[in-house]
């Protein structure tokens, strides 16, 4: 008897050893085939806002699990990567900035490096014309992706198994999800360029068009994920994964190394903040411009009494479109990479110098570009895309953006791993004075440079009131993320506006060269009208500037979240 106890215990090991599925890593129970999204939710234990439904509903169940808002911005960004393919990502970079329930704010950079066979000149073709069809389509277009180190390096602050966080995202790849009308309509428009930039037919090429409700199964990529999963983040930088994509690589000409894949760092940075009327304002340093940029326009209209002027007045529009302006002047020549490039960060937001750029502001009449010049900085020794806001009651607040640059990034999928890879590369200054996609220009600060990051506009960004959690935001929309995320912070801050209204209500945007306005449907006619009597000038009019996800957080401590209703943006919470 006593041996045959003794062997029985012995099978039930053996099995127990041989089942390592067991390690609870069971996916919460999402419906991926018929599911909606919200707009707004009001909740008291946490929230997730983001650009598809199905991924904010993976946030909350994390938060539901019992992890933190770090785990459900992580497992967001992972089912992202599979129901978002537009910009949620493995193939690209991103940002976060977070304050932890301890207090500390961090900032963590994951963007894009340039590949080491990448040169200055890369895009500059022998007749000396910068070739931006390189540098924005197919596989020479990719800086080495960030994401993954990105998710795995953050996870030091999170509280449940990555290998939890990462089982929704693999079941929606191995199960698939129906997609949504516009993703349909997204899908279908990518056709061509997707038979143009691929060595290996991707599972988005469909012989007839893609509709409403139909499944997308994406097996390659869920085995990508598995690897993540047992791997960790060599799972994806070393191994099958890295070997796809060193292979797709060089079937396409482009230039990423097995060896840029496996250097590849994330970075902890230290949040660019400051003070705005008592309250502090946590934003994302260099390489992103976004955290200066608000602080420069910011600085520029605090002691200008904005809120008397009143929301879409002649002269808050005016005097917003000439703070916008002389910052972005800045921007395309101090601003790059720091860890390459000198960026004289403290002289451009110190509050002497932006009162100086202010001295030629003419309530009257509008600045011209050509007048308004890079400010002289004293050199001393001392530089589709989507966003994610969660919170939990913890006191844990992360704002994440992430871009494979636009949508799609280059079109080109890793074969057999069944990832877009970004065109990141295009947010360089690929020849001086050459505008990138977003129209943005720049030059030394933001030359290629192997190893070096490219200058970025994501702004994730938070509000912190008596140094707790107020305000989480952020956006996509290339150069317009950071007029935009200066303007929902003016809504809400000196505007008096609810998170809904300062988020719906329509944009305008300038980012000095082109010299000109850009303005969303809904911008009143008759400021339109007056501004230009003034001198300015308009670009076409844009139907939608940006998909903004909020969270605040109400007098009584609950959190109001906030969808943008430009897309399918959904808010969840419980
Ligand atoms: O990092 C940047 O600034 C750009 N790559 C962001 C691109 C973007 O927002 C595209 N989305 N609309």
């Amino acid at each position: 008897m006593q041996k045959k106890i003794t062997a029985f215990l012995f099978l039930l090991l053996i099995l127990a050893a041989c089942k390592p599925a067991q390690k609870n890593t069971a996916a919460p129970a999402i419906n991926a085939y018929n599911y909606s999204g919200v707009k707004k939710v009001v909740a008291e234990n946490g929230a997730v806002v983001s650009a598809h439904p199905l991924a904010s509903k993976v946030g909350v169940e994390i938060l539901k699990m019992g992890g933190n808002a770090v785990d459900a911005a992580i497992a967001t960004q992972l089912a992202l990567a599979v129901v978002y393919p537009n910009a949620g990502n493995l193939g690209g970079g991103g940002f976060m900035v977070a304050r932890l329930s301890n207090g500390e704010t961090v900032a963590l950079d994951y963007r894009e490096k340039a590949p080491g066979q990448a040169h200055r000149d890369m895009y500059v073709e022998t007749d000396g014309k910068a070739n931006t069809d390189k540098s924005q389509l197919g596989h020479l277009s990719s800086g080495v992706p960030g994401t993954v180190s990105g998710l795995f390096a953050s996870h030091k602050y999170g509280k449940l198994a990555f290998e939890k966080l990462i089982q929704p995202a693999i079941e929606l790849a191995e199960k698939g999800f129906t997609i949504s009308a516009s993703e349909a309509r997204s899908l279908n428009y990518l056709q061509n360029d997707l038979k143009k930039y691929n060595t290996v037919t991707p599972v988005f090429v469909k012989n007839t068009p893609w509709k409403q409700g139909d499944t997308l199964l994406q097996t390659d990529l869920a085995n990508t994920l598995k690897r993540m999963q047992q791997k960790g983040a060599a799972g994806f930088y070393e191994g099958e994964t890295a070997r796809l994509i060193v292979e797709e690589m060089k079937r396409g000409n482009g230039i990423i190394s097995l060896e840029d894949l496996k250097n590849y760092q994330a970075k902890f940075r230290t949040p660019h903040s400051f003070l705005y009327k008592g309250y502090k304002i946590v934003s994302m340093p260099m390489p992103s411009s976004g955290g200066v940029l608000i602080h420069q326009m910011m600085k520029m209209i605090e002691e200008r009494n904005i809120a008397a002027m009143g929301f879409h007045s002649l002269q808050a529009v005016q005097l917003m479109t000439e703070v916008e302006r002389r910052a972005f002047a800045d921007r395309g020549e101090y601003m790059g990479d720091a860890d390459h490039y000198k960026v004289p960060v403290d002289m451009l937001t110190n509050e002497v110098y932006l009162q100086e750029r202010m001295k030629n502001y003419d309530p009257a009449k509008a600045t011209p570009s050509v007048m308004v010049q890079p400010g002289t900085v004293l050199r001393t020794e001392s530089e589709e895309t989507t966003h994610l806001s969660v919170i939990d009651k913890e006191g844990n607040a992360v704002a994440v953006t992430t871009t494979l640059n636009n949508s799609y990034g280059s079109r080109t999928v890793v074969g057999g791993a069944g990832f877009f890879m970004n065109d990141e590369m295009d947010d360089f200054s690929i020849k001086p004075g050459v505008p990138n996609m977003y129209g943005a220009i720049g030059g030394e600060a933001n030359a290629i440079k192997p190893g070096k990051r490219m200058l970025s506009s994501m702004t994730p960004t938070l509000v912190l009131k008596d140094d707790k959690p107020y305000i989480v935001v952020g956006t996509p929309g290339g150069t317009t993320i950071p007029t935009q995320i200066f303007q929902t912070l003016v809504n809400i801050l000196e505007f008096n506006m609810s998170a809904e209204e300062a988020v719906y209500k329509p944009k305008f945007h300038h980012q000095w060269l082109p010299d000109e306005i850009m303005i969303e449907k809904g911008f009143p006619l008759a400021v339109k009208e007056a501004l230009q009597k003034m001198g300015y000038s308009f670009s076409k009019e844009r139907s939608g500037i940006g998909r903004t996800e909020i969270i605040m957080v109400l007098p009584n401590g609950k959190f109001e979240a906030v969808a943008d209703n430009r897309g399918d943006d959904a808010a969840e919470g419980w």
